[in-house]
């Protein structure tokens, strides 16, 4: 009895206390959402508007933390080194990064990341599979942080298990990170970027080990349709559209319904990555196509091809919104809202772009804070107006809405502009029922097989057709392409041998 009431009384005031402290650090604003903003070191070579350390000055006390992009893995020693020596030492970039601490903002958090898109995923598949490697790495990985001053690292291998990683890497993935929390301890931040596709997900990652071993991850919830697609979509859709039916998915061979921020969300918190561990990303490009006529500009529609390169970006399909932003003066400009997406488009008599504006992204983050999400992640500070070209003077207008919504005036703020959020409905009659974690990697539909994201040297069957087959090459350094090809006359392609052949 006494024991109980002993325990009620200390409860009581420890929900008192808890009480207590949420006010103090509510009224004192110590604790701040966390924004997490990359940046690509490479915009320096941007020919126009080219982006450098100094550009990050007027985001420095909008970011909570910022995420140099990208440190590399030697292939043959398999140590983390600097990706570009010319500017990240050379022209002293990682030094002015750190300084911004100082100079500008002292609570800021500056880690580097290592990895991304273009660095592939086998040197990191081949590192992993043994001890000795993994703990070189790890070494050296440590000595890098010290060596240079950052607060932490990102890991961005994209993605384990996937586009020439092996079926064990998942396990060895796991087990880089026990070793690398061991080494970091408490005295650097360990985070990685996480890919938003499912059947990427499934192959890569054991989501409750990165649940209890990583600070936080960074859902990259973006890319999910452009111009690697043979239909015309958009980049970071909120929510799939009702037309978006099996049907569709089957005659287009796309993913519609775990292709969208509501699903990816949905599913990591189903494979046991917790809320307060996830970092929602939010992206300030867009992406894009050539349209087969000017008639065919509606989503769905089938495409010429992936668009020219954005003039700002230099890649080809992507679009900041530095640029998209100044391209409504066309007269042939058209842009609308998608009420599903919770996101707008825009189409000339050549070209769609799906992308983001400061409406868009106040209903990603209305989205995010409504689910009690950690915080939100944005890439990429250059594709944000840093310049002020967008015509209302306000520099990192993206950024700013990211951060008002979250740790400014509109921090109370709910609303979405594009129609309200719509509420969420149990996802087993919303979407498909996601597959076990536990479950093989290998692709479990013919769908899963087709890789859109086109990661991948190779060839694979088209399901819709046996006389075609996709190839997906890699045609320079920053170019991958997939092409639908038909075989020779009457001949069939057939997956086991590469090749098409007679029947
Ligand atoms: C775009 O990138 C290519 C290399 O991929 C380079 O040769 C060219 O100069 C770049 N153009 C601009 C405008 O940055
Ligand atoms: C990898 O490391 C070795 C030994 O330090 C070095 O000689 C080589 O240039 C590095 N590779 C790259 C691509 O930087
Ligand atoms: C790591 O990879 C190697 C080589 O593929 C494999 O032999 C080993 O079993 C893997 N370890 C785990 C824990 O999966």
């Amino acid at each position: 009895m006494g024991k109980i009431s002993a325990f009620l009384l200390s409860s009581l005031c420890l929900a008192f206390i808890t009480q207590l402290d949420a006010n103090v650090i509510r009224d004192n604003d110590a604790e701040p959402i966390p924004i997490v903003c990359y940046f690509g070191a490479w915009a320096f070579y941007h020919e126009i508007d080219r982006f450098d350390i100094t550009d990050i000055k007027p985001a420095a006390h909008l970011c909570t933390h910022i995420n140099y992009g990208f440190a590399k893995l030697n292939e043959t020693t398999y140590e983390m080194q600097v990706f570009d020596e010319n500017y990240d030492i050379g022209k002293s970039g990682y030094d002015r990064f750190i300084a911004l601490k100082k100079e500008v903002n002292p609570k800021l958090k500056l880690m580097i990341s290592l990895g991304g898109w273009y660095e592939g995923s086998e040197k990191y598949s081949d590192m992993v599979t043994n001890t000795e490697m993994r703990q070189k790495f790890v070494k050296s990985a440590v000595a890098f942080l010290e060596k240079y001053k950052f607060d932490g690292l990102d890991l961005d291998w994209e993605y384990p298990g996937n586009r020439g990683g092996a079926v064990t890497d998942k396990d060895n993935y796991t087990k880089l990170l026990q070793e690398l929390r061991a080494a970091l301890g408490t005295k650097y931040l360990l985070t990685a970027a996480l890919s938003p596709g499912k059947a990427t997900i499934d192959a890569a990652y054991n989501v409750p080990e990165l649940n209890k071993l990583l600070d936080w991850g960074n859902l990259m919830t973006y890319d999910y349709h452009g111009g690697f697609d043979d239909y015309i979509g958009h980049n970071a859709p909120l929510y799939s559209r009702p037309d978006e039916t099996p049907e569709l998915e089957k005659k287009l061979g796309q993913h519609y319904r775990d292709f969208n921020i509501e699903y990816t969300v949905a599913y990591y918190e189903k494979l046991g990555l917790s809320k307060d561990k996830m970092i929602m990303g939010v992206p300030f490009y867009g992406r894009a196509w050539s349209l087969k006529t000017p008639e065919l500009h509606h989503l769905h529609d089938p495409v010429k091809g992936m668009s020219k390169p954005g003039k700002i970006s230099n890649e080809s399909g992507v679009f900041g919104y530095n640029e998209i932003c100044t391209m409504n003066k066309a007269s042939d400009w058209h842009e609308e809202e998608d009420y599903y997406y919770k996101a707008p488009y825009a189409y000339t008599n050549e070209f769609f772009v799906g992308f983001d504006n400061e409406r868009s992204i106040q209903c990603k983050v209305a989205y995010m804070k409504s689910l009690g999400l950690k915080g939100a992640m944005v890439w990429s500070l250059e594709f944000d107006d840093f310049k002020s070209h967008c015509g209302d003077g306000r520099q990192y207008p993206l950024l700013k809405k990211v951060h008002a919504m979250l740790n400014g005036d509109q921090r109370d703020d709910k609303d979405c502009p594009i129609g309200g959020l719509i509420p969420t409905v149990a996802p087993t009659t919303h979407t498909p029922a996601p597959t076990k974690p536990t479950e093989s990697p290998i692709p479990t539909t013919t769908q899963d097989l087709v890789d859109h994201y086109c990661s991948l040297d190779g060839f694979m069957p088209d399901f819709n057709d046996k006389h075609k087959f996709y190839q997906c090459e890699n045609i320079g350094p920053h170019q991958w392409r997939l092409t639908l090809q038909p075989c020779p006359g009457d001949e069939v392609w057939h997956q086991e041998l590469k090749r098409c052949e007679n029947d």
